[in-house]
């Protein structure tokens, strides 16, 4: 059995090997770069292969792994919005994920993003760069007195749903597929609008689907309580970045944390040196706003959740080559 494995970082390397070692009957080739149209002849004669990247498979490269009788594909991460859904169809391509890497990983930023807003320390640490080590005006809000609206309670969600718990703020939460036990805890509101309007954090955890596509607009910041504080580590889709500037502009948005932008792909994990080289007008207004706070993607980028996503995607690509089935094949 022969397997490619691209964009493989130095990070994960290591996980790689330990995985090759257990598996002495497969040939792993590792590939720095990214699958794409320039690096896809690289898979020629290889069973399968398992990739990570936040850009496009396109249905160019579906073609050409068909040609070249590669019917298993594994994403080492979780979100499939990127792949060219009937390309892999018609070139017969099944397609697997990790929908479980680490969900803590996420969550866990999510909730880090929301103590710093609330504690200001963007705000803090700017001022003491400049010598001002002084308190006032950022006095802060706790986070027990705070009601967390959770907008979809997927295993990511339901993370965050424990962990403010455990803060003793109050949660609620939107999903259309209600999880019964949550449902038993009474902690579901009937809609969208009913989240907005009675959230003083709004956390999203949502997938990218035609259907959630700038979910977060004027109409739905208008249904919001001012002065609410918007988490995004899910998709950057799911927010129309000029409506929520809007919204910060207006006061009506008291903060954000964005991990994800709609723009940042070929943006976030790239180094160009300095700020004034980021390509992004918009990201960068938003960079340099004090109540404002962007991560490059880096939510999953745990020790934990990048073994996972290595160990897993091999394991399900070796599942699709050996017995045709992964329980990890995504139904595009
Ligand atoms: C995902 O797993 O979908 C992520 O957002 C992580 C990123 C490496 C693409």
């Amino acid at each position: 059995m022969k397997m490619i494995a691209y964009g493989i970082r130095d990070d994960e390397a290591p996980y790689l090997k330990d995985w090759e070692a257990k598996h002495p009957d497969v040939e792993v080739k590792s590939e720095a770069k990214l699958l794409d149209e320039t690096t896809v002849k690289e898979a020629e004669g290889f069973d399968g292969a398992v990739v990570y990247q936040q850009k496009p498979y396109t249905k160019a490269v579906l073609d050409q792994l068909g040609q070249y009788g590669i019917h298993a594909l594994s994403l080492r991460n979780v979100g499939v919005d990127n792949v060219d859904a009937d390309a892999a169809k018609e070139n017969d391509i099944h397609v697997t994920n990790v929908p479980a890497y680490s969900p803590s990983a996420i969550a866990e930023l999510a909730v880090t993003e929301m103590m710093r807003l609330l504690r200001n320390t963007k705000k803090f640490e700017d001022k003491m760069r400049h010598g001002d080590l002084t308190w006032a005006p950022d006095i802060a809000e706790e986070m027990n007195q705070q009601t967390v609206g959770v907008y979809a309670t997927g295993r990511i969600g339901r993370e965050v749903v424990k962990i403010v718990k455990g803060f003793g703020a109050k949660v609620i939460a939107y999903d259309p597929y209600p999880n019964p036990e949550l449902q038993k805890e009474g902690i579901y509101v009937d809609s969208p609008e009913e989240l907005y309007a009675n959230s003083d954090i709004l956390t999203l955890h949502a997938p990218a689907l035609k259907e959630n596509d700038h979910m977060i607009n004027d109409d739905a910041i208008a249904h919001m309580k001012p002065g609410i504080r918007i988490i995004n580590a899910a998709r950057g889709t799911l927010i129309d970045t000029d409506a929520l500037i809007r919204g910060l502009d207006s006061g009506k948005i008291a903060g954000a944390a964005l991990d994800v932008y709609e723009d940042e792909v070929g943006i976030f994990n790239t180094n160009f040196g300095s700020f004034d080289k980021i390509p992004d007008a918009r990201l960068k207004d938003l960079m340099q706003r004090d109540n404002v706070l962007i991560t490059p993607h880096i939510a999953f980028y745990t020790k934990v959740a990048v073994k996972n996503m290595v160990q897993f995607a091999m394991d399900a690509n070796l599942d699709l080559l050996t017995t045709g089935k992964s329980d990890k094949e995504v139904n595009l």
